[in-house]
């Protein structure tokens, strides 16, 4: 089971409802520079026709003028039937959306949305969409991106897949560094050695991954070698952007830590233009803000060296659990409470891995009941018998009710390598290209196993109403070597990582064609019912800013924790005139969108 967001009714983003929250100034644009906004395409400081020309040739022709992707639906001399039926279906698939340079998983401020069959066509724009786009295919075409961005004022966008839910790889009036083709090699290193000679407590084999690869790619090289590599549930996520600098959960974490904690060595280009070599010896602080500080915002990460592990055999689990009837739910509740507050115990004993659930949903959750649990968890380097063993307790309590009120289906497979496990069970690709409300937030042991009655309160405001069409994602990533790896000194990751067990992912969606006050409210709903129960089982907590509520009013606290000032200072000291910006990112609190998109200096 890939990890994904089952997000029911969906449609995309109105850019009504992504600007809230962003303030709306209507000041004067000429002099917008002394004004601290940087250009937009609409200021006399915008580079001419001749200067982007000049920055075209200098990248050998790589400057792509942007186009909305759904262009061709649209009156105008790209109007095409046969595209613009296609593209529907072409958006859902996150290998489409990763080739193009500015289409989006997550769409937000979308000028030109795909029709609706049966309502009036509205107007296509390229809204909050970059303007230009390099298509990086050598590290010397990003610096010169960056050079550009930084001489003209202009803001800068950093794009891998497209597959951010945050709109962190997008942006109004923008020139986009895409590294999607910037692809220099995968090489298998049998023992790491940095490439400075820099000493390293890791002497195990590595994987150096130089460009914008997926982790599809990265696991044929992983493969070939007989070993283990971190990477995502999803095997279209880049392997080095977003998902390695914000922390990076996979079904391999719990045993091999973090993808942030598997990077050796990097190399990063920074705001200066200059091309650096990150690890323990040099550029140490950028080297840690990129392990977990969040991608976008301190460098455009160009290469990362990552740990590979030994092989291994994995047993796996297959549960799902429902109410024989509607009559039963609040049963249900009840051994759903159970199975959260066994979390903790199970991932100590070995298991790891995902699941998700809901109430009353529109579609069927567990054969034809749209109430229940499934999940897919996994022990690495056990025996069958171990993981029966480590179930039993919970398996105990579950079969007093059995066939009565709940119904509870336990599987377990057993793979020989990793690899057969991921192919099975976890690495397909998910559909993608819908949008709705999300939100998380970490529940550490205390708030999993403390009270039941709390525990059942959260769950039972999460759940939803009937009609609210809400569901639940539980990434069951932490604990075992994410826990340890809260030794390494040169982590950025959100330290609440480190005693967390459970990631929690609330996510809700509305009709297709719903209009900003219905989309609005399922935000606050999400953003102040859902995530507030959550919060109020684990006060202490914060949330993985990958998989995150875009409009949470603590997002600063929420996404880098403890980190949070060591962080603010990498990126005064490497970034001090914000080249790089990116929506919740570290340092975006300086900067605030006008009413036309351009980002203005607020201090
Ligand atoms: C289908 C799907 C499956 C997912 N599965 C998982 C999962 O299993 N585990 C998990 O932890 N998360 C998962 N996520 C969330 C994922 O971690 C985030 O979407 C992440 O931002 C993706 O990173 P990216 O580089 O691929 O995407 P992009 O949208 O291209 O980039 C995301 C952010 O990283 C920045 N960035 C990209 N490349 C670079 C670079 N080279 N240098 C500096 N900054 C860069 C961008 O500016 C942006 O801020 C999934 C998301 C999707 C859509
Ligand atoms: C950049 O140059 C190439 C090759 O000359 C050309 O095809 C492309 O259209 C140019 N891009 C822009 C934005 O003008
Ligand atoms: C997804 O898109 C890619 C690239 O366009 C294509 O090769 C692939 O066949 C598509 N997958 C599906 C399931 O349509
Ligand atoms: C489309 O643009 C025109 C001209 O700017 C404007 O009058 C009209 O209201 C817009 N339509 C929609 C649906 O936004
Ligand atoms: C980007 O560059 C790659 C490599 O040269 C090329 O294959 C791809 O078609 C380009 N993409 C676009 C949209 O121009
Ligand atoms: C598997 O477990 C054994 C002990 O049971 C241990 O010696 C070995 O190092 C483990 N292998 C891995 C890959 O963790
Ligand atoms: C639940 O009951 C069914 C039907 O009696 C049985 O097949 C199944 O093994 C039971 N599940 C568990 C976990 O005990
Ligand atoms: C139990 O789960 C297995 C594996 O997912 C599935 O094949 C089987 O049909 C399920 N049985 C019932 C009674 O739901
Ligand atoms: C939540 O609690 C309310 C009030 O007790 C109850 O009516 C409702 O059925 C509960 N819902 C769930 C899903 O537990
Ligand atoms: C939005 O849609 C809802 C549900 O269809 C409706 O009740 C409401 O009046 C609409 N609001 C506006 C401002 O159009």
């Amino acid at each position: 089971m890939s990890q994904r967001f089952i997000v029911l009714f969906l449609s995309v983003l109105t850019s009504s409802i992504v600007s809230l929250g962003y303030t709306q100034d209507h000041s004067p644009r000429d002099n917008s520079f002394d004004l601290g906004c940087k250009c937009g395409p609409r200021d006399e400081c915008w580079p001419t026709f001749e200067e982007w020309g000049a920055l075209n040739s200098s990248v050998s022709g790589k400057l792509i003028q942007n186009s909305p992707p759904a262009i061709s639906c649209y009156p105008g001399p790209q109007q095409n039937d046969a595209t613009c039926a296609a593209i529907t279906t072409e958006l859902t698939n996150s290998t489409f959306v990763a080739n193009d340079p500015v289409a989006l998983d997550y769409p937000v401020d979308d000028g030109c949305p795909v029709p609706l069959a049966g309502q009036p066509l509205g107007n296509c724009s390229l809204g909050g969409i970059p303007v230009y786009t390099v298509n990086a295919t050598c590290p010397e075409d990003v610096a010169l991106a960056i050079d550009f961005a930084r001489n003209h004022n202009i803001r800068l966008v950093v794009r891998n897949t497209g597959h951010d839910i945050l709109g962190r790889s997008t942006g109004y009036g923008s020139l986009e560094v895409w590294i999607r083709y910037l692809r220099q090699g995968i090489t298998f290193q049998n023992q790491y050695a940095a490439s400075d000679g820099c000493p390293s407590s890791w002497s195990g084999s590595a994987l150096m991954i130089s460009g914008g690869y997926v982790w599809k790619d990265a696991y044929s090289v992983a493969q070939e070698n007989d070993v283990v590599i971190v990477g995502g549930g999803d095997p279209s996520v880049g392997c080095i952007g977003g998902w390695a600098q914000g922390g990076g959960h996979s079904p391999a974490s719990r045993d091999f830590g973090l993808g942030a904690d598997q990077i050796l060595e990097a190399q990063v280009a920074l705001a200066d233009g200059r091309v650096v070599t990150a690890n323990p010896c040099q550029n140490s602080d950028i080297y840690t803000a990129i392990r977990g500080g969040g991608g976008g915002t301190y460098g455009v990460v160009l290469s990362t060296t990552v740990k590979a592990h030994p092989q291994t055999n994995v047993v796996a689990q297959i549960l799902s659990l429902a109410p024989t009837s509607d009559a039963y739910i609040l049963e249900f509740m009840d051994a759903l409470a159970m199975m959260y507050s066994a979390y903790p115990d199970f991932n100590d004993a070995g298991f790891s891995g995902y699941g998700s659930w809901a109430v009353e949903s529109n579609a069927p959750v567990v054969g034809n009941s749209a109430t229940g649990y499934n999940h897919v968890i996994a022990m690495f380097n056990k025996s069958l018998s171990e993981a029966e063993a480590a179930f039993a307790p919970v398996e105990t309590q579950f079969s007093e009710q059995n066939g009565t009120s709940i119904a509870v289906n336990v599987t377990y497979l057993e793979f020989p390598t990793y690899q057969a496990y991921y192919q099975t069970l976890s690495g397909n690709q998910g559909t993608v290209g819908t949008s709705g409300a999300v939100g998380s937030h970490f529940l550490d042991r205390s708030a999993l196993t403390k009270s039941k009655s709390a525990l059942l309160e959260m769950l039972n405001v999460t759940a939803g109403a009937p009609g609210q069409f809400i569901s639940t994602n539980v990434a069951l990533v932490s604990g075992g070597q994410v826990h340890a790896d809260a030794s390494d000194k040169f982590s950025g990751v959100n330290p609440d990582w480190r005693t967390a067990y459970v990631h929690n992912i609330v996510a809700g969606g509305w009709a297709p064609g719903s209009n900003a006050s219905v989309i609005a409210t399922k935000h606050h709903d999400i953003t102040y019912n859902k995530i507030g129960a959550l919060r109020k089982l684990a006060p202490d907590l914060g949330s993985y800013m990958n998989e995150a509520d875009m409009f949470d009013p603590l997002y600063l606290s929420d996404f880098y924790g403890g980190r949070l000032a060591f962080l603010e200072g990498v990126k005064e000291r490497y970034d001090p005139l914000s080249v790089f910006y990116c929506r919740t990112c570290v340092g975006s609190n300086l900067w605030e969108e006008d009413g036309e998109g351009r980002l203005c200096y607020r201090g």
